[in-house]
């Protein structure tokens, strides 16, 4: 595979960033040796057991444990009556309970838990809890729950949150149109698909704290759940993340509340408590990517102007809000696209329904609306009959432009990405190679743009700053700890890079331990694309402050003032004269002798974001990443089977810092968004998952993958870590529709809902081709 082309536009000098190395945690998994939660075993050590609702929608009436708790084996079972907490996860809206108390309101909810001294016991002692409960009808259809008339599924009713984005006059827009184009785009659940389920083991200490392992992206979010449930404060909750088999943003919110569960057990059992999902209730019962219907009207000027822009947004939160106030808000802040339009009126709503509550997922609200805006770009270029790619070029976002809410652009290199994918890809040969085909098989290429704010945003800007602890040893290496989380990314090497970096070391010489609240002060959640970003940077901040006290140390032994001194290979080396050197080892130990410290604490602040909760304007978030994908096909048009053959990705995440892990990156969202587009469905019959395991639900195997042909482009962004932006959520929202897109110029049918299952396609085909 081709390695990924790297274009710098900031000229600086690295010897470990931007280096390719190898990840510090590829020994361990790829033997075998990384222990995962499921790995732990503790002496003592009890099996914990979740007993789910039967019902999507149910009045609970009573809840008889006396038979269970006979069972020889059984140490504790818990139901929301023993919480000595508060039964309410703590999240944006808090609605949500640790075990259902009154009523449930999705199939699969918690509702009660055992501990059990075996996996087998405690399944046994699940099946002899007695539940009654009365049947409701389930609210599952999410454009009835929204009717003023429905049943309200909590306090606040069934809207859990609304944004709208007002900018220029939507009216005076679509009448300077010569061109509309309106449709309506549907998706569905997509399923995270970790292969590590989720998992926690909680320990309660002699000295009443607890310490709990587990699977998590977000171990300060568990910490504040853990102490919630239980009624202590959070200084004496300790989490620790376990390697971690994947996340993809389902395992932002929903460790919580295993936790909180495992947690409890574990308080009143007094022993340690492991509980670990299997498969199926790891489906039915944690958040997917929102199902949306997406309404979308666009306008252009008959050159090829898009002069409105009007949206409507409906996302199913399920039974709960759980996050999906946040992944709605960076939805509608994307909705519009990487592209100009003076007139925009968007409306978004996230509605309650009895289904397992949707939350994270790579893209976080996003992927939605990109296929909703790339199927629209490329009508409108058909209607004006324009190149797509160039109809792009004509409307996307430059330095100085303004987005949908105002936020005038600084560090942009999309353009650069449209340039170079199309080049990569052929595109102008290949569409007009595609463009006369007949025949059972029929090739087509398609493209499309996606952009993507940085970290938290506006919406989350109070979590939005991170820690780091680096500490230099007394023989010379460094031992750094963070706030944010490895969960597969490779977060862990890229932070090493840097810290090696920063101190002219290498690899070998730095360090990173597991992420531990005990250790780094809350840094909020490791989400959006922002780990590298904000951890780097609080990374440079600790070694800034240890430099000066190694420079002091230096600066004695060469007789050399601290401003010729600079950190290189292992030395401390005079600029002036390259023989004067003293290894790092060497200053680090005097440093020692002399008790100055060599240990700091950094910390980072995301610069300041705005929105407006009424017009939808401000800066909304700190910097935006860009990317452009192309993909092509071939299309069976008998059984409407699309296989994608290439791919061609181009991505501005700013510096890159390890390119084969940035192109591996790009290559999971690839994957994902080919899962996404073409194949990954949920089948429900009456709010119950029906395809809850691998053999039905359908995800790509490595017989799916394409070529996939990777480039970056480097735009520097100056609070970014050496220009740093983020990279992780990219690829896979920028990828559904250029499959989408390249369906449609191999047969000429056009899917406005995803996926574009052999079913859906064969028969978008019949209908154009009658
Ligand atoms: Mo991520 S989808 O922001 O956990």
């Amino acid at each position: 595979m081709a390695v990924a082309k790297v274009t710098e536009k900031v000229e600086m000098k690295f010897s470990v960033v931007g280096k390719s190395v190898i990840r510090v945690d590829a020994k361990e998994k790829v033997k075998g040796k990384a222990k995962f939660i499921g790995d732990m075993y503790i002496h003592g050590m009890l099996h914990g057991k979740i007993l789910r609702s039967k019902y999507p929608h149910a009045r609970i009436l009573k809840i008889d444990v006396s038979e269970a708790e006979k069972i020889d084996g059984v140490v504790a079972i818990v139901t929301a009556k023993d919480i000595p907490g508060q039964n309410i996860v703590p999240l944006i809206i808090s609605d949500e309970p640790f075990l259902a108390a009154d009523r449930a309101l999705y199939y699969g909810e918690p509702i009660a838990a055992v501990a059990a001294i075996s996996e087998e016991i405690a399944e046994y002692a699940l099946s002899l809890i007695k539940v009654d409960y009365e049947p409701l009808p389930p609210l599952l259809n999410m454009m009835e729950a929204i009717k003023p008339d429905a049943q309200k599924l909590h306090p606040y009713g069934n809207v859990v949150s609304s944004y709208r984005i007002i900018k220029g006059n939507i009216e005076v827009g679509f009448k300077e149109a010569d061109i509309i184009v309106e449709h309506d785009y549907t998706t569905r659940h997509q399923e995270h698909a970790y292969l590590e389920p989720q998992g926690m083991l909680a320990i309660p200490n002699p000295d009443e704290s607890i310490t709990v392992y587990g699977s998590m992206q977000c171990p300060y979010y568990v910490q504040n759940a853990v102490s919630a449930v239980l009624g202590i404060p959070r200084h004496k909750v300790r989490i620790i993340q376990t390697t971690t088999g994947g996340a993809f943003g389902g395992k932002e919110d929903v460790p919580s509340r295993i936790a909180g569960i495992t947690a409890l057990l574990a308080y009143k059992a007094k022993r340690p408590v492991k509980l670990i999902y299997k498969r199926d209730e790891d489906i039915i019962a944690t958040s997917k990517r929102h199902p949306a219907i997406v309404k979308y009207k666009s306008g252009v000027t008959k050159d090829g102007k898009l002069v409105a822009i009007k949206v409507e947004m409906y996302y199913d939160a399920g039974a709960y809000a759980t996050l999906s106030p946040a992944v709605l808000w960076r939805g509608i802040l994307h909705s519009t696209g990487p592209y100009k339009c003076p007139n925009v009126l968007v409306e978004a709503y996230a509605i309650a329904t009895n289904k397992v509550p949707n939350g994270a997922f790579r893209g976080f609200g996003e992927p939605q609306v990109v296929f909703a805006h790339e199927s629209q770009m490329d009508q409108l270029a058909e209607k004006l009959g324009m190149d797509p790619a160039e109809f792009r070029l004509k409307n996307i976002l430059d330095v100085g432009d303004e987005t949908a809410t105002g936020q005038v652009l600084e560090d942009i290199g999309l353009r650069e990405t449209l340039l170079k994918a199309i080049s990569m890809a052929n595109w102008k040969q290949k569409r007009e190679l595609y463009a006369n085909q007949s025949g059972r098989y029929r090739k087509g290429i398609g493209i499309s743009c996606a952009f993507y704010g940085v970290s938290l945003g506006a919406s989350g800007k109070k979590l939005d700053g991170s820690g780091a602890i680096v500490q230099v040893t007394p023989d010379g290496k460094v031992v750094i700890a963070v706030g944010t989380t490895e969960m597969g990314q490779g977060m862990k090497t890229v932070l090493t890079q840097i810290a090696a970096e920063e101190f002219g070391l290498s690899m070998d010489d730095v360090y990173l331990l597991d992420t531990d609240t005990g250790v780094v002060p809350d840094s909020g959640p490791t989400v959006a694309s922002r780990a590298t970003l904000m951890s780097g940077n609080a990374i440079r901040d600790a070694c800034a402050k240890i430099k000066p006290n190694l420079l002091v140390i230096a600066s004695k032994l060469l007789s050399e003032d601290p401003e010729y001194l600079k950190f290189e290979n292992g030395y401390i080396v005079s600029t002036k004269d390259e023989d004067k050197r003293v290894s790092f080892k060497d200053v680090a130990s005097e440093g020692y002798m002399e008790r100055l410290q060599l240990a700091a604490t950094g910390w980072y602040k995301a610069t300041p974001t705005s929105f407006d909760k009424e017009t939808g304007q401000g800066n909304a978030y700190i910097t935006y990443s860009y990317a452009t994908h192309i993909s092509e096909v071939i299309v069976d048009t008998v059984t409407g089977k699309v296989k994608p053959i290439r791919v061609v990705a181009v991505h501005d995440s700013g510096k890159i810092v390890n390119p084969v892990l940035a192109e591996g990156q790009v290559h999971g969202g690839v994957v994902q968004g080919i899962g996404y587009a073409l194949m990954e469905e949920l089948i429900e019959e009456n709010g119950i998952i029906k395809n809850a395991n691998f053999t039905d639900y359908l995800i790509p195997t490595s017989m799916d993958v394409p070529d996939i042909d990777v480039a970056f482009v480097e735009t520097h962004y100056r609070e970014g870590p050496y220009g740093i932006k983020g990279l992780g959520e990219v690829p896979l929202l920028a990828h559904p529709p250029s499959i989408i897109n390249a369906i449609y110029n191999a047969t000429g049918a056009r899917l406005y809902e995803l996926p574009a299952t052999p079913e859906r396609v064969y028969f978008a085909i019949k209908k154009v081709r009658k």
